[in-house]
């Protein structure tokens, strides 16, 4: 892997260095452009130091630069790789501005490219931000979405650059083999809605970001995927077909009809085991002299063993949410729902499972084998969860 990172002036420059370090430790060589604002927030000596290569600052020509000029570097490279990307980066890309060395270089870059912008909440909801990211996004450049949270300026929301290691794992899978070619893969994702009335349902907390992780994954692996979602507010990943259903039942009719073409399933939705009996056709009244109601459940069909009925059957991966004894009960589910592979985690840990970014998954196989996934991002989560896939299928 042959990467020129560019980095952009914003405060999430720091995180240069540290971004080069990841991306030797998986293999890449790495040569860094900076513009001349983010040599502000970064120091270009620490990372010529890290990358062991003279950084571009100048694109006339400066004593760092190391006798490498733009068109050289973009016949070596395989990836640019923006990160951070600033609102006024992205414009110039966007129109094809080059003043700088860096956005000179990117008119001669050749191979992929990946944009990583970063930036406060205002700015990356500005029309013409939004407008810039998706040309170039039609372009086929790749976007790593910015993440929530605290930013440099105190306020909350979305635009912080994604942690060293999430950037790392959209590199890696960049350049991953396609060695889900030619299969076809049906993801569940998200929760399912069960009706009270018609104004009120039942639910749970899942986001739908394990298993839109997957498709993503899987997609970027070859693989033609459909993803059968319940109501989510996350962008399908790109290449992904979706198809969109409110509740439990419609999830098993959804399911069903494509399971049939696929050979693999990743059930990673978080589906209602029971829904009301009789939901009521008309709003249901709060009454003065009624300080309790009650509502009777019925169960909803197991999809895992309808799946398992299937013949021939696709190769099944079921998920164990569970808030305690993680191991015996994902194996007994793992049993009871035979299943082919059981991917649990632990849900009364805030900072993994439901709605979080990150998760730490016990695979569990039917042939007894176990393997622990450390805590990471959901995406690389996912491709270790296809690894194991991959694993059994090739015996
Ligand atoms: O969506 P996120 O916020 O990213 O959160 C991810 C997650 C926690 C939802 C996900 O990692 C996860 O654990 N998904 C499974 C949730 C779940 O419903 O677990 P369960 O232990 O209740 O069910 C076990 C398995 O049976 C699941 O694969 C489920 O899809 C399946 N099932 C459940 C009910 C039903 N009627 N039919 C089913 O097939």
């Amino acid at each position: 892997m042959k990467i020129v990172l560019g980095v952009s002036g914003g405060i999430a420059a720091y995180k240069a260095p540290e971004l080069v370090r990841r991306l030797q430790d998986v293999g890449a060589e790495v040569r860094v452009i900076l513009t001349p604002n983010a040599a502000r927030f970064v120091s270009p000596l620490s990372l010529a130091a890290v990358s062991k290569h003279g950084v571009i600052i100048d694109q006339w020509g400066d004593s760092e630069r190391g006798g490498v000029d733009h068109i050289e570097l973009a016949r070596w490279a395989d990836l640019l790789l923006i990160a951070p990307a600033t609102a006024n980066i992205i414009a110039k890309l966007a129109v094809g501005i080059a003043d700088d060395a860096l956005t000179t270089y990117a008119i001669a870059h050749r191979a992929a490219v990946m944009v990583a912008p970063a930036m406060n909440t205002f700015m990356l909801q500005h029309p013409t931000v939004i407008e810039n990211v998706e040309r170039l996004r039609a372009r086929g450049i790749e976007i790593v979405e910015p993440d929530s949270g605290l930013l440099a300026c105190g306020d909350e929301g979305a635009g912080r650059l994604p942690d060293v290691p999430v950037i790392v794992e959209r590199v890696k899978a960049r350049f991953a083999a396609r060695d889900l070619e030619g299969k076809r893969i049906l993801v569940t994702a998200g929760p399912t809605r069960e009706a009270i009335d018609p104004v009120r349902y039942i639910s749970n907390r899942s986001s739908g970001k394990m298993g839109y992780a997957i498709a993503d994954a899987a997609q970027r692996r070859g693989a033609r995927v459909t993803l059968i979602s319940g109501p989510t507010s996350l962008a399908t990943p790109a290449g992904v077909e979706l198809t969109s259903i409110t509740t439990a039942k419609e999830m098993l009719d959804a399911v069903m009809q494509a399971a049939g073409s696929s050979q693999i399933v990743i059930k990673a939705a978080a589906v209602a085991d029971f829904t009301p009996s009789a939901p009521a056709d008309q709003k249901i009244k709060k009454q003065a002299d009624r300080d309790e109601i009650s509502i009777a459940f019925r169960k909803n069909t197991d999809i895992l063993s309808e799946l398992a009925k299937l013949k021939p059957r696709p190769f099944i991966v079921a998920f164990a949410a569970e808030t305690g004894s993680l191991e015996a009960n994902a194996r007994e589910k793992l049993a009871q729902k035979d299943a082919d592979l059981i991917v649990a985690n632990d849900v009364s840990d805030a900072a993994i499972g439901f709605d979080s970014d990150e998760n730490e998954v016990l695979i569990i196989g039917r042939d007894g084998s176990q393997s622990k996934v450390e805590r990471a991002s959901k995406f690389a989560v996912a491709n270790r969860i296809l690894d194991a896939v991959i694993q059994r299928l090739h015996g």
